[in-house]
C-alpha cells in the first residue's frame, strides 16, 4: 500500500488559491467540505487502524470561477488531550489507550468505570452533517463537534444525549427538500429500554443570535426495539424515500456485554462487533411523516452492509440498493499493519477479504399480497423484481452516491478499485448495468460528490467533484471537476500544498 494513505497529514490553515486549467462553471459557488483521518501517530505512539486517525477537515471553496483550499485538524477534546500528552491517551475504534500506561489492574479498573459506553472518543472522522444552519464533524458516537464551515475552526463539542437519548448515531443523515435533517441512532442505555431511534431536526431551528443549536428542536419520529436484546445491529447508514425510511437491521452486531467490559479486558471497540452468518437481515420500513412502522416484516439471509446507495418508491413498492459483503472483513483491511504491506503482498492478502456486491431489494408497501402470488414461500411481483444489480470482480469499494434525487434514480457515482487502492471513480447506470470511469496514472481520487446545475432537467445535469492526490511528488493535488453527464473533465484546480485522502463530505451552496 502507498504511504500517502497512512502518513501524517499537515494542515493548510490559510486559504491557498488554486491554479486552474479548464473553466469552473459560473453557477458553481459554494464550499465542498470534506472529512477523514489525517494523523496516525502522536509522539512515539501510533494507531492500529486507519479509522483511528485524528480528523482532518478540508474545504474547497468556489468563488467567481476561482478555487481556494484550506485544511485544519478538528480540535476535538481527544485531539487536545493527545497533543497535550504528546501520545495517544484516548481509546479509538482499533486502538486501546490508557491515560497512564504504568497503572496497575486496579487503577485500570477505576479508569474503566469512567470509560464505559458514555465516554467514547469525540474524534469525529467520518462526515460533515448539517443540522439547521449548524455544521458538525461527525462519526458514529454520541459526540459531534461543531465547525465553522468557512474558517474550519472547531466551535465546540455537542452531545446528542443533551437533546435525545442516544449512545450512537450515524454519520450519514438524509435531507429532505425543505432542508430538514433525518438521522437515526441506537439507545443502549435508555431508561425505556434499548432501541433504535429515528429523529428529525428542522431546517429553520438554528438560533445564531443566541448561539443556540438546531438540535435543541430535535423531533423524535419513532423507536424500534432490537431484534436481539443484547446485540443491537450495527448500522452505518439508512435509506430514505419521499415517504419512507428504510432501516436494515443486519446480522453484524454490537456485543453490549463485551463493549461494557472491553476497557478492563483490554479489548478495542472494533473487536466488540460480531457477525452471525446464521442470523437474518431484517428490513424495517417507517413512514417518515407519521413515524408508523410497517407491520409486515420482510427478511433475507445474513449479509454485512455499510452504505445504502439509493432508495425510491415505484408502483406501491419501496426499492433500495445496497452495497453488501459476505462478512465483516472490510474493516480488517483498514488495519494499518495490513495497509503497510507492499502492494504485491497486500494485493494477495486482500483476496481473502469479502468483495462488495451491489444488490437491489424491492418491498411491497401499498400492494395487496395474495396467497396465490406466493410460490414456495416467495412472493412474485409482476411489476417489479429484485435483482442483483452488479457483481464486479474488482468490486465497488464502500462508497456510492446518487445523482439528483429529485429526478430519476438511475445514475450512481462511486469509487471503484481492484483492491483497497482507490484509483477510479465511476458513473454506473443501474438500468443498463453499464458504467464509465475516470482515472489517471499515479492518481487517487476521493469519493465523488454530485452537484446539480441550476434548473437541471436530467438527473445527471451537473458536475462531479473529487479531490485527487498523487504518488508523484511532482504532481500537485487537485480538485477535479467532471461533467456528470459525459464524465469528461471540464476543470481541475491544482493546489500547491499537502492534501490528504479523506472519507466523506458535503457541498454547501453559496
Ligand atoms: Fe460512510
Amino acid at each position: 500500500m502507498e504511504a500517502i494513505f497512512y502518513r501524517n497529514g499537515k494542515e493548510t490553515p490559510e486559504p491557498v488559491k488554486a491554479e486552474l486549467s479548464g473553466t469552473i462553471p459560473s453557477w458553481l459557488q459554494g464550499t465542498l467540505l470534506r472529512n477523514g483521518p489525517g494523523l496516525f501517530s502522536i509522539g512515539e505512539s501510533s494507531y492500529n487502524h486507519w479509522f483511528d486517525g485524528m480528523a482532518l477537515i478540508h474545504s474547497f471553496t468556489f468563488k467567481d470561477g476561482e478555487v481556494y483550499y484550506r485544511s485544519k485538524f478538528l480540535r476535538s477534546g481527544t485531539y487536545k488531550k493527545n497533543t497535550a500528552a504528546n501520545r495517544i491517551v484516548v481509546t479509538e475504534f482499533g486502538t486501546l489507550a490508557y491515560p497512564e500506561p504504568s497503572k496497575n489492574i486496579f487503577s485500570k479498573a477505576f479508569t474503566y468505570l469512567i470509560n464505559t459506553i458514555p465516554d467514547f472518543t469525540d474524534n469525529n472522522i467520518i462526515n460533515i452533517i448539517r443540522y439547521g444552519e449548524d455544521y458538525y464533524a461527525s462519526s458514529e458516537i454520541n459526540y459531534i463537534n461543531q465547525i465553522n464551515p468557512s474558517s474550519l475552526d472547531t466551535i465546540g463539542r455537542s452531545n446528542y444525549r443533551d437533546y435525545i437519548a442516544l449512545n450512537l448515531a450515524t454519520a450519514h443523515p438524509h435531507y429532505d427538500d425543505e432542508g430538514n435533517t433525518y438521522n437515526m441512532g441506537t439507545a443502549i442505555m435508555a431508561l425505556t429500554g434499548p432501541k433504535y431511534v429515528i429523529f428529525r431536526v428542522p431546517s429553520i431551528a438554528s438560533d445564531k443570535e443566541n448561539k443556540r443549536p438546531a438540535l435543541r428542536k430535535v423531533e423524535h419520529i419513532c423507536s424500534i426495539p432490537f431484534h436481539s436484546t443484547l446485540y443491537p445491529s450495527y448500522f452505518h447508514s439508512f435509506g430514505m424515500t419521499e415517504n419512507y425510511i428504510i432501516f436494515v437491521e443486519q446480522a453484524l452486531k454490537l456485543d453490549i456485554i463485551r463493549l461494557t467490559t472491553a476497557y478492563i479486558k483490554g479489548v478495542s471497540w472494533g473487536k466488540c462487533l460480531k457477525y452471525d452468518k446464521d442470523d437474518i437481515t431484517l428490513f424495517h420500513v417507517i413512514n417518515r411523516r407519521t413515524g408508523k412502522v410497517a407491520g409486515t416484516k420482510f427478511y433475507t439471509d445474513a449479509f454485512v452492509m455499510f452504505h445504502h446507495i439509493n432508495a425510491y418508491e415505484e408502483d406501491g413498492h419501496v426499492v433500495f440498493d445496497l452495497i453488501t459483503y459476505e462478512d465483516n472483513s472490510l474493516y480488517d483491511m483498514f488495519y494499518l499493519k495490513n495497509m503497510r504491506q507492499d502492494a504485491e503482498t497486500f494485493d494477495k492478502s486482500s483476496k481473502v477479504f469479502s468483495l462488495p456486491v451491489c444488490q437491489r431489494f424491492v418491498i411491497p408497501i401499498d400492494v395487496d399480497l395474495k396467497v396465490s402470488d406466493c410460490k414456495g414461500g416467495v412472493f412474485i411481483f409482476s411489476s417489479l423484481s429484485a435483482t442483483l444489480l452488479l457483481f464486479l470482480h474488482w468490486g465497488f469499494v464502500c462508497l456510492a452516491f446518487v445523482g439528483n434525487k429529485k429526478l430519476n434514480f438511475q445514475k450512481v457515482y462511486t469509487l471503484i478499485s481492484h483492491i483497497l487502492v482507490l484509483k477510479q471513480i465511476a458513473k454506473v447506470d443501474t438500468i443498463t448495468r453499464t458504467h464509465i470511469e475516470w482515472m489517471e496514472d499515479e492518481c487517487y481520487p476521493s469519493e465523488p460528490v454530485f452537484v446539480a446545475s441550476p434548473g437541471a432537467v436530467d438527473e445527471d445535469d451537473g458536475v462531479i467533484l473529487s479531490s485527487v492526490i498523487s504518488l508523484n511528488p511532482k504532481k500537485t493535488p487537485f480538485l477535479l471537476v467532471l461533467d456528470a453527464k459525459t464524465f469528461k473533465e471540464i476543470a481541475r484546480a491544482s493546489v500547491n500544498t499537502t492534501v490528504h485522502m479523506d472519507l466523506h463530505g458535503l457541498f454547501i451552496h453559496q
